[in-house]
């Protein structure tokens, strides 16, 4: 395992291997990891012949300072766990070397999917995931970076920025990783309190049961009344839930057979922010 630390070193030398005709899987993270980036690393060193993890903590997609403060950071720990499943690089740069002095993301237009949910309750976060992986995905420029569907909305961000940016890269988006008792993993599960850890796995009950009441034959607006009365008398607090269309990410009246549709939920433990969502 090699750690590089800046990207005119790490650059050139991917680019050496790609030369030479090797295929690069790359993996972007915020470090904390868990089972669920493990399982997409694992996919990628399954696909490619070398594959490359960043881990940063990115300020400019925190819309809040708190929250960019108290994201868990534990680096040496990260780089044993890439190590021990045969990660080939980590990228771990500075601030300084993605960001010039005081710049600010990227004002993006998506034609509208940057401002439903995600993009609606963290203003100016997709600006900055989107600022962030353009240029970790020019530091790396893999053939293949992988993305979990946990965070859904993120990955079609992804897909419309390296359109729009015209960046070679094929985006693999993975399966939510969860936990026996159901809860999908994130590095945010970490800060729970024991109590809201057990209770937890309720938000995947109700986007199952949501999902068995579609299979009824219940509309979107019946399915969304359904998990607000259940959230309602759960410990957690609902921020949001929508069924929307896959594609453009827009709610839905009706489910219909060609249309691909995911319920998506963001609830609040205490202060934490959980996110999952379900094909529907
Ligand atoms: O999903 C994340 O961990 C982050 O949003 C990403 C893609 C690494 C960009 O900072």
């Amino acid at each position: 395992m090699i750690v590089f630390t800046e990207k005119e070193k790490l650059t050139p030398f991917i680019q050496n291997l790609k030369d030479e005709g090797k295929t690069i899987g790359f993996l972007p993270t915020m470090g904390a990891l868990h089972e669920g980036h493990l399982s997409l690393a694992k996919a990628s060193i399954q696909e490619n012949d070398y594959t490359v993890v960043s881990i940063f903590v990115n300020p400019t997609q925190f819309n809040n300072l708190e929250d960019l403060e108290k994201y868990p950071r534990t680096e040496e720990k990260d780089i044993e766990l890439l190590t021990s499943i045969g990660v080939d690089y980590v990228y771990l740069p500075s601030v300084a070397d993605l960001y010039t002095e005081g710049e600010v993301a990227k004002k993006y237009d998506f034609g509208g999917i940057e401002h439903v949910m995600e993009g609606e309750f963290r203003p100016g976060h997709f600006d900055g995931v989107a600022t962030v992986v353009g240029k970790l995905l020019r530091a790396v420029n893999p053939n293949r970076a992988y993305f979990g569907e946990k965070d859904f909305q993120q990955i079609r961000i992804v897909q419309e920025m390296v359109k729009q940016e015209q960046i070679d890269v094929t985006i693999v988006p993975m399966p939510i990783f969860r936990a026996e008792t159901g809860l999908a993993l994130s590095s945010r599960n970490m800060r729970l309190t024991p109590e809201n850890l057990e209770a937890a796995p309720f938000i995947f009950q109700v986007l199952k049961e949501a999902g068995e009441l579609k299979n009824q034959g219940q509309t979107p607006a019946e399915v969304k009344a359904y998990v607000e009365e259940s959230f309602a008398q759960s410990p957690f607090e609902l921020e949001y839930f929508e069924i929307t269309d896959e594609e453009k990410l827009q709610p839905i009246s009706t489910f219909k057979s060609d249309v691909k549709a995911r319920g998506f939920v963001v609830a609040y433990a205490g202060d934490i922010r959980l996110i999952d969502n379900i094909q529907f």
